[in-house]
């Protein structure tokens, strides 16, 4: 039986991410080996030429799943029918530029971008926003969208996931992939909280395995939180393949489900669990089947992790009460 193609909507086509992402999109990393796709490239009008150069090659690939390739400017026509939408395009902080700047260029971005997905993508349209400020972007487009409902709407922790697993692996000896149901909670940001005290490696907890509170508080989580910064500071340019990858990731995850004894994190609108604030975009251990996810339930959380918590999700809260501010949800 052929498969109707699936849209997928990738914004900041031409960027370095969207560099890095479109090809294992085309290839079939995303939905499954299976699954067609027709990608839809949306870029401003200065970002055009180059999208179009990168369909090129994308041409030139042959790739047996990729349907078709089409360019827009143009967010309505971009988002028409997107069954995927991968918000990677934003503002980056310039130089001298405030929060409340930064917010509100973002907002000029993510508002349209949030009306054009509620006024034009298909039904079962699921949204993955990448770009920074991630959470807080996703909040502005899911406030633009009424008719979607909110949790379609999810922003991306993976890469802090990933990046927490490696480390992790890295001190103790085991292999990436025998560290399960790692969480990070809150911000993609500074204040971001990777936490293992459910982490299990080879079956045993995370934490006794570690054993060492201080390397937990100096050493894991700011080299998780901050990894970012460091990239940027080594490459000269923000994480681009890796962030790609973990954007695969999370979509693939939430199309495909995760594995039994696991679970995911993800930036989603909260419903109030673990006390956080509801409505606010914020990462939380989640599972996924059958194209849904759900907040892993249950979870004792000790005071050393409470209180990281709560100072990631203030952060949120203050985020959202200044694109209130400025108009934008
Ligand atoms: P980039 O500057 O290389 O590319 C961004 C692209 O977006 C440019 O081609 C630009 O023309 C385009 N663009 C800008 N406004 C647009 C709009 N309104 N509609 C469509 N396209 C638009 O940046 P990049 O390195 O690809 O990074 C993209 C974003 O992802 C940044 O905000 C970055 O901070 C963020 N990021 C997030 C994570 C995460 O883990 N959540 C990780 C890495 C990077
Ligand atoms: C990352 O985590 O690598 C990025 O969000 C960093 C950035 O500021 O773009």
């Amino acid at each position: 039986m052929t498969r109707t193609p699936v849209n997928v909507t990738v914004t900041g086509a031409a960027g370095q991410i969207g560099y890095a992402l479109l090809f294992r999109i085309a290839s079939g990393q995303l939905l499954g080996a299976d699954v067609p796709v027709k990608l839809r490239l949306l870029e401003i009008p200065q970002g055009m030429k180059a999208a179009e150069g990168t369909a090129m090659e994308l041409d030139d690939c042959a790739f047996p799943l990729l349907k078709g390739i089409d360019i827009f400017d143009d967010p309505n026509a971009g988002f028409e029918g997107a069954n995927v939408a991968l918000l990677v395009g934003a503002r980056p902080r310039t130089k001298g530029m405030e929060r409340g700047d930064l917010l509100s260029a973002n907002g000029g971005i993510f508002k349209p971008q949030g009306k054009a997905i509620n006024d034009h993508a298909a039904d079962d349209i699921k949204v993955l926003v990448v770009g920074n400020p991630a959470n807080t972007n996703a909040l502005i487009a899911q406030a633009a969208a009424p008719d979607v409902p909110a949790e379609r709407f999810t922003a991306m922790t993976r890469l802090d996931h990933n990046r927490a697993i490696s480390q992790l692996a890295a001190k103790t000896g085991a292999d990436v992939t025998d560290i399960k149901r790692l969480t990070i909670w809150g911000n993609h940001s500074a204040t971001q909280y990777p936490d293992i005290f459910h982490a299990e490696i080879a079956g045993k907890n995370a934490a006794e395995v570690v054993n060492d509170e201080l390397w937990l508080a100096d050493t894991f989580i700011p080299t998780v939180a901050k990894r970012g910064a460091a990239i940027i500071e080594a490459r000269g340019a923000s994480s681009a393949a890796s962030a790609a990858n973990a954007a695969i990731d999370h979509v693939h995850t939430w199309v495909n489900g995760t594995a039994a004894g696991d679970w995911t994190s993800m930036g989603i609108p909260s419903d109030g669990s673990y006390g956080v604030p509801e409505g606010i975009i914020s990462s939380f251990p989640v599972t996924t089947k059958d194209g849904k996810y759900e907040i892993v339930q249950g979870l004792d959380i000790n005071e050393f992790s409470r209180a990281r918590i709560d100072a990631s999700v203030a952060e949120l809260v203050e985020e959202r009460d200044a694109v209130r501010e400025l108009g934008l949800i």
